[in-house]
């Protein structure tokens, strides 16, 4: 027996002659907080909706607990779902809300309005029971909608988008919420987001997603430090692209050529096997470069500074190098009180270790 509660095998679905999920293979641990993040179209409710029993795949197996659900009914498979729009019964009272699926399920009375209470507990709004929906806000609504999945304790919870109609303060409390009640339950949770932020806030594991195919599959650290694809590094925070050419490889210690900037510096392979010569693009993370006094020593990319901007707790910092159509260096680091006095229009120079630049090959 394998210790995975949900098994994606070969799992494909076309509309017509349009692949929205290319055959895929996804493993997921019990407990485990797996999202699946990707732009808009990337498949991710596709996936979500044949993982529920909402759709039919053209070919692939869906397995719970060791179980072939692929055809089964969405009420036959151990799994609760959460959407953006919460759609609550609105004549309903909230305890009521909470407490349907478990009359569905046929628990006592009782039995069920306790379970109702507790789930409120765990949602922390035991003071709204007797009220209806429309006297709740939207956080406080989906709130219960995640109550109302919980009462009846799935061992899988499949959520997308659940916090896209929320305004950002509200979205980072539920952020942490539902991690807290995830650690409480110890549920199996497979979430759906295209914010990369909240996906990195909240995933043990992160599943990319582009173009109906998982793009890259593995821990927040793992895809921001280790993009496998260009797609990834680019999706996954902001980073400086430079394109290059390996000079020398020792291990995973690489020395790449910057042929646009005239310069060669220190990288980390990917992973990925690598030979001299080879075509790559160096990710530079902004926070990763540091402004250097030329005669610091070491690779400099020199430019004229553009702009300057505080963006609350991080400064950025714009260098045109001059480089043929390449696009500004952007460095940051943490907005200081005594501010900086960088002159729009002065000469910078920049310059980087080989832990903080990773090589992407073509
Ligand atoms: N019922 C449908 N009929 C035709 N095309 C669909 C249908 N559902 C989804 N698609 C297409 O499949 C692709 C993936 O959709 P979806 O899984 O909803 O993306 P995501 O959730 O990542 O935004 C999209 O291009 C979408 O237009
Ligand atoms: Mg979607």
């Amino acid at each position: 027996m394998s210790s995975s509660n949900l098994q994606i095998s070969g799992l494909g679905k076309r509309y017509g002659d349009f692949v929205a999920l290319a055959p895929t293979h996804l493993d997921v641990a019990r407990g485990e907080f797996l999202t699946l993040l990707g732009p808009s179209g990337s498949g991710k409710t596709t996936l979500l909706s044949l993982i529920a029993g909402l759709a039919r795949p053209d070919e692939g197996r869906v397995l719970i607990d060791g179980a072939d659900v692929t055809y089964g009914a969405p009420y036959e498979r151990d799994i609760g779902m959460v959407f953006q729009n919460y759609a609550l019964f609105p004549h309903m009272t909230i305890e009521e809300n909470i407490a349907f699926p478990l009359k569905m399920r046929k628990v006592p009375a009782a039995e069920a309005r306790r379970r109702a209470m507790d789930a409120l507990e765990m949602v922390r709004l035991p003071h709204v029971a007797a009220r209806l929906p429309r006297e709740l806000s939207g956080g406080q609504q989906q709130r219960i909608a995640l109550a109302r999945c919980m009462v009846y304790r799935p061992a899988i919870i499949l959520m997308d988008e659940p916090l896209g109609a929320l305004d950002k303060k509200l979205r980072d409390q539920m952020q942490l919420e539902i991690k807290r009640i995830h650690r409480e339950l110890g549920t199996t949770i497979v979430y759906v987001t295209h914010d990369q932020e909240e996906a990195m806030t909240m995933s043990d594991r992160i599943c990319l997603m582009n173009g109906g195919a998982i793009e890259q599959l593995g821990t927040p650290a793992d895809l921001y430090f280790r993009p496998r694809t260009l797609f990834v590094a680019d999706f996954l925070g902001e980073s400086n692209l430079l394109r290059g050419e390996v000079a020398s490889v020792d291990g995973d210690m690489l020395s790449v050529r910057l042929e646009r900037h005239g310069i060669t510096g220190p990288a980390l392979s990917n992973g990925a096997p690598i030979k001299a010569g080879q075509k790559v693009t160096l990710m530079l993370r902004p926070q990763n470069l540091r402004v250097r006094e030329a005669g610091d020593g070491g690779p400099l990319l020199t430019g004229k500074l553009l702009d300057v901007m505080v963006t609350g707790s991080l400064t950025k910092l714009y260098l045109d190098t001059g480089a043929a159509d390449a696009a500004p260096i952007v460095v940051a680091y943490p907005t200081r009180r005594h501010a900086d006095h960088y002159a729009i229009g002065q000469s910078l120079s920049v310059g980087w270790q080989a832990a903080d630049a990773v090589a992407i090959p073509e």
